[in-house]
Formats: structure tokens, C-alpha cells, sequence
């Protein structure tokens, strides 16, 4: 998926030679030697993260005009028909009154993902061409952002509960930190990314629609799950 689609992308660029975009990811590295730059080295230790460098590497032989961005774990409201995140995954489970194990030990800059768009349509806008790193400006471990998360959000923190990512030994080697820098993103394309803290703030005041208040929430939001068109209640991590 991540390399054939994007040779025929770039096959059929051949003649129009449009300006070419490629959504990357920052899992291209191992996860030892954060913060990483734009010129650090690659080295992917799951399969997608290995697909994903390849394709880089196709752009970059196959055109001329290219746009390359490395997204970092990205967070936000997504559309009813699209999967969830780190924190509408995590707003779910709470709503439903379960308890969560959160890995511990896996930390990055987690960017929202109106930064991650903002950033996109500048570098587009402006025809930066090059690659980009694009983060938030906080470095936190998946469970501190949980607890964030709980805290704005108004649920109990204690459902949260700390695991080491060996707690979970089926899911694909993640890298320890993938933390990036962020300048060439301020520079370059003029995004201030917002904190973790503005974030979340920001999804808890512009909660959509299909998020219903649900009717055993005794006055505390919660997310209706019955809707059939809500990503929470089909895609699931
Ligand atoms: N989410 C992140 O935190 C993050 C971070 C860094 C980079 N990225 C990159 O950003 C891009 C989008 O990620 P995402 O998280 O938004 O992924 P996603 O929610 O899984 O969406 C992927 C999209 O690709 C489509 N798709 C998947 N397999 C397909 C196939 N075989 N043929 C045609 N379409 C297919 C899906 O279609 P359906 O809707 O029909 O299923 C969906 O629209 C990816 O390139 C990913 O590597 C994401």
C-alpha cells in the first residue's frame, strides 16, 4: 500500500509534474537518540515505519518538486466515518467506564492534528519543497497525556493505570521516543504548534455533534456509542 500507491502517484505525476506531497511518518526512527531532526538518520524498526521510508525514497528519486512530511502520533476530533486516535480511543473507553492500561514508557511530542493541517497547506501554499518534522512542542509519555486527557475531560485519573509496553508482547515493536524538533516547522512554515494542554482544551470546547451527552452519564460527558455512524462505535484500535 505505502510503496506501489506511490509509484503509481508518482507514474502518473510523470507528465503533469505537479508539485508531489508525501505524508511520512516520524517511526522512521529507531526511537534511541531523540530529539530528531530532519537530518538524523532513519532507522525503522516496524514494517510500516520500513514502507514508509522507502516510499521516501521513491518521492525523492522520482521528482523534482516534493513535499515530504514526518507527522508525529497526531490527536484531535476526527470524522464520524474515521478511526480514532490516542485520545478519542482513550475518551471512548473512559465513557464506557472501563478501566485502561497506557504504556508507560513510549514517549513523543504528540502534535494535534489542526497543527499538522495548518503546517500541510503552508508548506503547499508557500511550495516549500524539502523535508519536514512536524511536532508538538511538550515531549510526554502516552500515559501522561492519558492523565491529561482524564483531568480536562473530567473523568477519574485512577482509571488510568501505568504498564510497562511489554505488558502488551503481540503489538509491532514501537521505537522508546521518537521526540522531533520542531524549528524548521516554526521557521520555514511559520506553525507555533499548541501545547498538549491547548489541545485537548481546545477538543473539549468544540465537541462534535455525534459526541451525544449519553443518558447514563449522571451529568458527566460521555460518548454515546449507539451512534451507527460514530468511528467510536465501528474502527476501533
Ligand atoms: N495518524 C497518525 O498519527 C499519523 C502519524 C504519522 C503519519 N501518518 C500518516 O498519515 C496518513 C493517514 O493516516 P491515518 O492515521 O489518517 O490513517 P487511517 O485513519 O487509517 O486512514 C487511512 C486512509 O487510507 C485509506 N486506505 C487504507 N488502506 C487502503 C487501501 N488498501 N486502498 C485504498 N485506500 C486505503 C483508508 O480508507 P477507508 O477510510 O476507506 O478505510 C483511509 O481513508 C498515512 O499515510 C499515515 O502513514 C499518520
Amino acid at each position: 500500500m505505502n510503496v506501489t500507491s506511490t509509484r503509481w502517484l508518482l507514474e502518473a505525476n510523470q507528465t503533469a509534474d505537479a508539485l508531489f506531497v508525501f505524508v511520512s511518518t516520524i517511526y522512521v526512527f529507531d526511537g534511541q537518540n531523540p530529539p530528531y531532526d530532519e537530518h538524523a538518520t532513519p532507522n525503522p524498526l516496524s514494517y510500516y515505519a520500513y514502507t514508509k521510508l522507502q516510499a521516501e525514497h521513491l518521492v525523492r528519486r522520482s521528482c523534482s518538486r516534493t513535499i515530504i512530511v514526518r507527522p508525529m502520533t497526531l490527536y484531535g476530533w476526527h470524522l464520524p466515518s474515521q478511526r480514532t486516535n490516542c485520545v478519542t480511543w482513550l475518551l471512548r473507553r473512559l465513557a464506557q467506564g472501563e478501566d485502561v492500561k497506557i504504556v508507560n514508557d513510549i514517549f513523543n511530542n504528540h502534535l494535534w492534528v489542526g497543527d499538522a493541517s495548518r503546517a500541510l497547506i503552508a508548506a503547499i501554499e508557500k511550495e516549500c519543497c524539502g523535508l519536514f518534522h512536524l511536532g508538538g512542542p511538550t515531549t510526554l509519555s502516552r500515559y501522561e497525556l492519558s492523565l491529561k486527557v482524564a483531568d480536562i475531560f473530567g473523568f477519574d485519573r485512577g482509571r488510568i493505570l501505568p504498564v510497562p509496553s511489554d505488558h502488551f508482547p503481540s503489538l509491532a515493536p514501537r521505537p522508546r521516543d521518537t521526540s522531533c524538533t520542531t524549528r524548521k516547522m516554526v521557521d520555514m512554515l511559520g506553525i507555533i504548534p499548541v501545547d498538549p494542554d491547548q489541545g485537548i482544551e481546545g477538543m473539549r470546547s468544540t465537541r462534535p455533534p455525534w459526541a451525544e451527552e449519553h443518558p447514563r452519564a449522571n451529568g458527566q460527558e460521555l460518548f454515546a456509542t449507539e451512534h451507527p455512524k460514530t468511528a467510536f462505535g465501528s474502527k476501533g484500535r
